[in-house]
């Protein structure tokens, strides 16, 4: 509304002060005009009644922002979301700060559609000096060629929020394993070491994408009482000759150096890949290094255990597999379709859902789907149903229409590599290493 408009409509509503819908229209041109003050102007004159929440809410947000907050409380009896609102921006000009943290915080819990992010940014609390004073700073002298402290922890990422085996939908089987080998060790040494059975050795991960092999190695780092390191491959990656197999060394030492521990190598295949494949003798380099720190293992250290995950098994070096290296290989397959309706429960906890969502038969319509996918599935139905309670003004939970439009947008990932696994299953199944794929394949009709 230009300001022309808008000085017409105030003076069709200086002839009829008591008409509260044209207020209501001047008042929010007032707002969008940036001129607050004209729309208190009006408000002085006007001879009605202010009688929703809305109308009562519009008021009272002219009146504080034109710098007149006690006479919004004054204009706010309904007691409403919208009208919280209004009341803790009053409250916060009046700079009662705690008061009107409470009013707003009740509005948003009550309809979390109304949620104002200035005014929420003028509530949160002021955030704690935290440079220190520029003549306590000091200089910190770091050198190019020292792979000590330093270096060595940025290698070990600093863990996320915690997960544990409860985040992990299905993959029962793979958990008892990791139970078995990693937790159960750690927490009964005596009774291991009476079976002359050392913890420690190694476990490969292997599977489609986005089917929770990164999730199962946090969640088992959540869970074992063990120090877990969490190695960022391309951190150990360096251009200079001879600088990767010192940072590798120096990890392995750490973790030996801390036992119990366990050592988490993501996306394998970027530091394990096959040695013949890589012309540049320094990665193949770095693969043998791997190897015997695998190895040191298994003659010097006790109590370390090394997981490691990748979906390319087949670009991965064989004499990993020996025992004692990576000795238990294990496959990570698709959800089934309990563990989807699983995996969809647990993505949609915490969130406003509707009561009776149909998820056994989205379970069961989304076969070939992995976590990740599923995951999916999920953010896109709430992007739906956030936006439609804009639409509709009031918060809209997760329904059976919104799952249903967001299983129209996504597609499951996991055919294409289920299709190269089989081939390699089919032809290039040494030792039986992809028997579990196999059998996964045959038990879904692909074989
Ligand atoms: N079993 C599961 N339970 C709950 N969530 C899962 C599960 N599997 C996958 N997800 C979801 O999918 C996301 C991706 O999984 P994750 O990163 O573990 O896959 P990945 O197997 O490591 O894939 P990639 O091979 O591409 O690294 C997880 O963060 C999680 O949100
Ligand atoms: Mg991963």
């Amino acid at each position: 509304m230009d300001r022309a408009t808008l000085d017409a409509l105030g003076h069709a509503f200086r002839a009829s002060p008591d008409n509260a819908a044209l207020l209501g229209v001047l008042l929010q041109g007032c707002l969008d005009a940036g001129v607050p003050e004209q729309g208190l102007t009006l408000l002085s004159a006007f001879e009605g009644e202010l009688a929703t929440d809305a109308e009562q809410a519009l008021a009272a947000r002219v009146a504080t922002l034109a710098g007149a907050p006690s006479r919004a409380l004054e204009l706010l009896r309904v007691t409403s979301p919208l009208t919280l609102v209004e009341r803790a921006r009053a409250a916060h000009a009046l700079g009662e700060t705690a008061a009107a943290r409470d009013d707003y915080r009740r509005a948003v819990a009550e309809n979390a559609t109304v949620e104002d992010a200035d005014l929420a940014a003028l509530l949160a609390p002021a955030p704690e000096p935290s440079d220190p004073p520029a003549e306590v700073r000091r200089l910190r002298v770091v050198s190019n060629d020292d792979v000590g402290d330093l270096a060595l922890d940025r290698l070990l990422e600093p863990d996320l929020t915690p997960v544990t085996f409860q985040d992990v939908a299905g993959l029962d089987d793979i958990k008892t394993q990791i139970e078995r080998r990693i937790v159960l060790p750690f927490l009964k040494p005596g009774l291991f070491t009476r079976f002359k059975r050392r913890a420690g050795g190694g476990i490969l991960m292997y599977g489609p994408p986005g089917c929770g092999k990164t999730l199962l190695a946090r969640a088992t780092a959540g869970q074992c009482k063990a120090r877990f390191f969490n190695v960022a491959i391309s951190d150990v990656l360096d251009m200079y000759i001879g600088e990767s197999e010192q940072k590798l060394h120096a990890l392995f030492e750490k973790a030996r150096a801390s036992a119990p521990a366990v050592l988490f190598f993501d996306e394998l295949e970027a530091l394990g890949g096959k040695r013949q494949y890589t012309r540049e003798a320094a990665s193949s380099k770095l693969v043998s290094q791997f190897l015997s720190e695998l190895d040191g293992f298994g003659q010097a250290n006790q109590g370390v255990l090394v997981l490691a995950a990748t979906n390319v098994p087949w670009a991965i070096d064989s004499a990993f597999r020996r025992p004692g290296r990576f000795d238990r290989v294990l496959f990570v397959p698709p959800p089934d379709r309990a563990a989807r309706k699983a995996i969809l429960q647990l993505h949609l906890e915490g969130r406003p859902v509707a009561e009776a969502l149909p998820l056994d038969d989205l379970a069961g319509r989304t076969s070939g789907f992995s976590g990740a996918d599923l995951a999916h599935v999920v953010e896109s139905a709430a992007d739906e149903a956030i936006q439609d309670s804009l639409t509709h003004d009031a918060e809209r939970p997760i329904s059976r229409q919104h799952l249903e439009a967001a299983l129209r947008e996504v597609r499951s990932t996991t055919g294409e590599w289920l299709t190269t696994a089989r081939n390699y299953a089919r032809y290039a199944n040494e030792g039986g290493q992809y028997d579990e794929v196999l059998a996964f394949l045959a038990k879904h009709g692909k074989a």
